[in-house]
Formats: structure tokens, sequence, C-alpha cells
């Protein structure tokens, strides 16, 4: 198994969203949402620009709270948890813009990603870190704000993998990043899902998401208006119509 093997856990049970409502003060941007994530899945929440993408990931993570419906993981309820209890249940957000602390070296944005550990083995994780990708042992004493967007998103990857997580919710991991550094964090993708963990992907590139997700969803102005397995997704009129421009 690669590097990151020890890195992580194995998901323990699906995520289970049910009948998800939330928004921000008096707007509603997330209506009925229901979609489930079992252990060892890749899945693809796929939509346009303000449909509720981030916002969905942001009441997983305990960040947009919730109005009603449930958010389950595995035998635990999410539902109103502090963002801090729901990465030690093991759920993880690498955010939108990858949100690295721009003034602390790689290194140290990669011992925050294990403030909630309490365990003896950061050390041993931060190496599994730099075998599984190392470009960040060339970079470790840099300082993240000083990297290219490629290299950035690694780190932000890396962080949310020295949580150890089982579950990792991935916000638009592509943007703005030409296509071979796309294909190899997609190849990152894989072998971190190959350690057992499952990968919530959300992407505004279409194509991407559902070449390495297995089933896929996607989500309209806060409404869940189509779902079933990535391929076929790919071949949807709809979908083609709508999001690939074809
Ligand atoms: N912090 C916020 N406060 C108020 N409205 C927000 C906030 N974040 C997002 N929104 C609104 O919620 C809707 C969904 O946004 P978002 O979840 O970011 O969509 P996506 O990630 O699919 O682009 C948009 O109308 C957006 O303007
Ligand atoms: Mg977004």
């Amino acid at each position: 198994m690669t590097a990151a093997a020890n890195a992580s856990r194995t998901a323990v049970g699906p995520l289970v969203i049910d009948g998800l409502c939330a928004g921000y003060g008096d707007t509603q941007v997330l209506w009925d949402v229901s979609l489930h994530v079992e252990p060892g899945e890749v899945v693809a929440l796929i939509g346009s620009n303000g449909a509720g993408k981030s916002s969905l990931l942001g009441a997983v993570s305990g960040v947009v709270k919730t109005w009603s419906g449930t958010v389950r993981y595995g035998e635990r309820s999410l539902t109103g948890l502090e963002p801090d209890r729901i990465v030690v249940a093991g759920v993880l957000q690498v955010p939108q813009g990858r949100r690295l602390f721009g003034s602390l070296s790689v290194e140290d944005n990669l011992r925050m990603g294990a403030y909630l550990r309490n365990d003896r083995e950061v050390d041993a994780d931060l190496e599994r870190m730099l075998t599984l990708l190392p470009r960040l042992r060339e970079r470790y004493d840099y300082l993240a704000g000083r990297l290219s967007g490629g290299e950035q998103q690694q780190v932000a990857i890396a962080r949310a993998l020295m949580a150890r997580p089982q579950l990792l919710l991935i916000d638009e991991m592509s943007l703005g990043l030409a296509p071979v550094l796309v294909d190899q964090l997609v190849e990152l993708l894989a072998r971190i899902n190959a350690t057992g963990v499952s990968i919530l992907i959300v992407e505004q590139d279409v194509q991407t998401a559902l070449e390495v997700s297995s089933r896929a969803y996607v989500l309209e102005t806060g409404r869940i208006t189509l779902s079933g397995p990535s391929a076929q997704l790919l071949d949807d009129p709809q979908v083609k119509k709508a999001y690939l421009g074809v």
C-alpha cells in the first residue's frame, strides 16, 4: 500500500445526508438535499457556480448551520456538532481556495492539520506526507503563500490528511490549475482513496469530477436534480448540454 496508508483511517460507515435544508440569515440555499457516500467510495457533487455546493460541504463540516434534516456519519449524528468534533469524528474538509496559512511554512501548515491529535505519530505522518508528495519535501521551509497554485493544493490536501480523516470533502480542487496539475491531483486522490479514505468531491470541472468518481449528484439552485453512476451522467444528454458544453 502507499505511503499514506498509515496516515489515514478506513471509513467506519456511510455519510448519510437526509432532507437537509440550510441557508444564511433568512435566505435558504439548500432544499431537502439527500445524498450518501459509502465507505471507500468517491462521490462527486457537480453544479454551477452558486448552486450551493460549498454550502452543502459546510453543513457537513459544521461551518454552515443546518436548518432541518440530518447528517449522519456511521453511527454518529454530525448535525449541530462543532467543526472540531466533526474533524475528530473523521470528516475533513479541504476548503475552496485552499485557505492555507500563507505566512507559515509548509511544515507548520501540515502540523496545523494535526492540531486536534494527541497521539505521538504526528512526526511519522509528516514523513509519510513528504513521501507521498515529494514536491512538499523540497518546499518544506517555504512560506505557503509563496507556493504555486498546484503546490498549495497539495499542501491543503496533505494538511487535511494530517488529521487522519476517514472521509475527505474536497471543494473545487481543480479551480485555476493547469490540466497537467489537475491530472496529478486526480492521481493523488486515487492513491488516497486506495488507502480506504472515502471522498466527496465538489467541482465545477464536471468532466474531472465524473472521471474520478463512481457516483455523482447534480445540484441546481440548492436542489439535487439528478444522480447516478458517473459514467452514466457523462453520457446524459442533460448533463452534456448543461455542464460539458457538448
Ligand atoms: N457566507 C454566506 N453568506 C450569505 N450567502 C452566502 C454565503 N456563502 C454562500 N452564500 C450564497 O449561497 C448560495 C450558494 O453558494 P455556494 O454554496 O458558495 O455555491 P457553490 O459552491 O455551488 O458555488 C449563493 O447564492 C451564495 O451567494
Ligand atoms: Mg463553491
